[in-house]
């Protein structure tokens, strides 16, 4: 028997991911709250659903405004975090506090406010550099990063607040997540949107390495859907999940689709590969297909299009 979403707190909300969630709450008639201190998102993203939702301008790191943002729900998508993996190599006292504790107060919020169920947003950054592809999550994690040590921290308090504290909780190991409205406007942003506006505004991008690396592109929607799995599937807490596509794209190969979508001739530059980068990166989303009934439905030409469209749009404002 599938459970009900009821209220829903989204932390992050403003941001990339969190936005597309919330949106589809408010779709399915959930009650929503967003808490989120525009760190990296923006109330831009949530203009369509403004009206109908609680939009709470605070820090997840502040337990009073976590506790009375999680009051009476039932239900947190936490998405609040430092995203970038060179971002947390470069602060990783910081990006801890909100990776690590700010997660911890999240789960701590939860519990005392009588949440039934926490869904987590972790990431594939946990394998590391495993050799073995697809990657799956039997598999030893090997993270190479401090936004993967954080994020695999996160995955463990999950685990023991299931555990030991009654509390529902489910992580989901999103791979390259891209689409409309992921921010392109500072170097630790995801590639997609980097490239989409390079290629728009006809400049040339930078390839970290020899750009032979690759990425299981996910679209957003598809990562909503699984968001939505979790949160409503009996018998799936203290469990991880990957959410992919178990295709993957490499990066030179990524550029020369973009720049062919916007009808850019720039080739790119090349910069020494990035400290803790991962070289390939699949999802084996077999766990997730056979427990949450996840099926990714956008293919990557149909996303990147539609990602395009939404970059062709919406000229990023600083
Ligand atoms: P994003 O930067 O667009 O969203 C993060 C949101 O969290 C932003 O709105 C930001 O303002 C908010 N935030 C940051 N610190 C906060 C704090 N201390 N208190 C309150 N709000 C805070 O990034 P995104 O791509 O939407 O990422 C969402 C989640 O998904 C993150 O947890 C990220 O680690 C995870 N993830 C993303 C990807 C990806 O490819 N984008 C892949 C794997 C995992
Ligand atoms: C991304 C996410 C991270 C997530 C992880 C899951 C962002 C900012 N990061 O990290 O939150 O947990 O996926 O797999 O959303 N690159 C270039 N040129 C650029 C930018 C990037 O060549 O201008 C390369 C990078 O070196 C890397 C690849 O593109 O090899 C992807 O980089 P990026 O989009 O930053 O993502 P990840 O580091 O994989």
């Amino acid at each position: 028997m599938a459970l009900t979403l009821g209220k829903a707190l989204v932390t992050g909300g403003a941001g990339f991911i969190g936005s597309h969630i919330a949106e589809a709450l408010v779709a399915q008639g959930c009650e929503v709250t967003v808490l989120d201190n525009l760190s990296s998102g923006r109330l831009a993203n949530l203009d369509v659903i403004r009206e109908r939702i609680a939009f709470v301008e605070g820090d997840i790191e502040d337990p009073e405004v976590l506790s009375s943002s999680a009051r009476g729900c039932d239900t947190v998508f936490h998405q609040a975090a430092v995203v970038s993996v060179p971002q947390t190599i470069h602060q990783p006292v910081t990006s801890a506090a909100v990776n690590d504790l700010g997660t911890i107060k999240v789960l701590e919020a939860a519990r005392q406010n009588g949440v039934r169920r926490v869904v987590l947003a972790s990431s594939s950054a946990v394998y590391g550099d495993v050799p073995q592809l697809p990657k799956t999550e039997a598999m030893a994690p090997a993270p190479l990063s401090p936004y993967a040590i954080q994020k695999l921290t996160n995955e463990f308090y999950a685990e023991l607040y299931h555990r030991m504290y009654d509390l529902q909780t489910v992580c989901l190991r999103y791979f390259n997540v891209y689409g409309p409205r992921q921010d392109p406007s500072s170097p630790y942003s995801g590639v997609i949107s980097i490239f989409m506006r390079k290629a728009l505004e006809n400049q040339q991008p930078i390839i970290y390495g020899d750009g032979r690396q690759t990425r299981d592109f996910v679209f957003v929607k598809d990562v909503v859907q699984a968001n939505i799995l979790a949160a409503t599937h009996e018998s799936v807490s203290g469990r991880v999940y990957n959410i992919g596509t178990s295709n993957s794209v490499e990066i030179n190969a990524l550029w020369h689709s973009i720049a062919a979508l916007a009808g850019c001739g720039l080739s790119p530059e090349h910069a020494d590969a990035r400290p803790g980068d991962i070289v390939h990166s699949l999802a084996s989303i077999q766990r997730a297909k056979e427990q949450l009934g996840f099926q990714p439905v956008h293919d990557f030409s149909e996303g990147l299009q539609k990602t395009f469209e939404w970059y062709c749009r919406h000229a990023w404002k600083e």
